[in-house]
């Protein structure tokens, strides 16, 4: 019912944690890849799974925010895929600078770790890597589906787009502007047969952050952890499954009345005040 056999993805982000998951389940299901990341190293280990599993895959390391790498990527891409099904745009992320140290600015708070101490030029590539890191690729690999009339997007969002978290400025507008992109590329390529969603993950438990959320000692949630858990309606850290079966229904034609959509995949957690 939710068959990706024998179609064809792109998919961005694949040597990072949630693109390497993606990849394998889509891959183990029989779908085609064409895998996108920076890091030549771990694209060449995400290929290397995929190709146990059979099927024409291919990986090209590249920065999603240079569109002429990405054009030229994209020959090659349709030279090997007489048609492209769907792209997964999952390249995100926060870099260091872009972050406030402290939550809130109290009298005595150094302007520092506040958002006066931001560095601009992290701020501006965090944003830059998760609003036109969307946008360049949708548009470069789009395109193919806009001639076809047939075709599949979908984002990488956050909780952050829905409400801010707390000292990532820069990350939350940047997925901000990933919800509204969607919604208005959704409109847009609504005559041509082609679905626009996002997914808005919360707080998922990979290899990555599992330090952060849980005592290497004790076993025990941290402090943080603990935090997210108590704000999570069912009282549990998500797991990658709990998005590439999301990911599964978008690009089925079960999910065939919605674009659009942002959906949350979060526990409840963008439904809780917590009053
Ligand atoms: N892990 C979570 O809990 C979580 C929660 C919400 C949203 N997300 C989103 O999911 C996505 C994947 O997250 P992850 O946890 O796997 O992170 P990750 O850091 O493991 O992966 C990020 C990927 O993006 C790629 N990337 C970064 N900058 C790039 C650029 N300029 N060009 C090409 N590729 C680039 C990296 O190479 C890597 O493959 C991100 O968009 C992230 O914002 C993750």
């Amino acid at each position: 019912m939710f068959s990706v056999k024998d179609r064809n993805f792109i998919v961005t982000g694949a040597s990072g944690v949630l693109g390497t998951a993606i990849s394998v389940a889509l891959a183990k299901s029989g779908a085609n890849l064409a895998i996108l990341g920076r890091s030549e190293q771990k694209l060449k280990d995400t290929l290397e799974r995929i190709n146990s599993f059979g099927g024409n895959h291919h990986a090209f390391a590249c920065d999603v925010l240079k569109a002429e790498e990405l054009s030229k990527i994209n020959v090659d891409i349709l030279s090997q895929f007489p048609t492209i099904d769907g792209l997964i745009n999952v390249a995100g992320g926060a870099a260091k600078g872009a972050s406030t140290k402290a939550e809130f600015l109290y009298p005595d708070t150094p302007l520092q770790d506040s958002f006066f101490g931001i560095n601009l030029s992290d701020f501006q590539q965090t944003s830059d890597l998760n609003f036109m890191g969307t946008v360049i690729p949708a548009k470069v690999f789009g395109e193919a589906m806009a001639r076809q009339q047939f075709g599949n997007i979908i984002n990488i969002s956050s909780m952050g787009a829905i409400l801010p978290l707390s000292k990532s400025p820069a990350y939350s507008a940047g997925k901000a502007a990933v919800n509204n992109f969607t919604q208005w590329l959704a409109v847009h390529l609504s005559k041509s047969n082609i679905r626009v969603n996002a997914i808005a993950p919360g707080f998922i438990l990979t290899e990555q952050n599992r330090f952060l959320l849980f005592d290497e000692k004790t076993g025990e949630l941290t402090p943080r952890g603990k935090r997210i858990v108590a704000h999570t309606p069912l009282g549990k850290l998500g797991n990658p499954d709990d998005l590439i079966s999301t990911i599964f229904w978008l690009l089925s034609e079960h999910s065939s009345f919605i674009t659009g959509a942002t959906i949350p995949v979060d526990g409840g957690f963008s439904a809780y005040n917590g009053i």
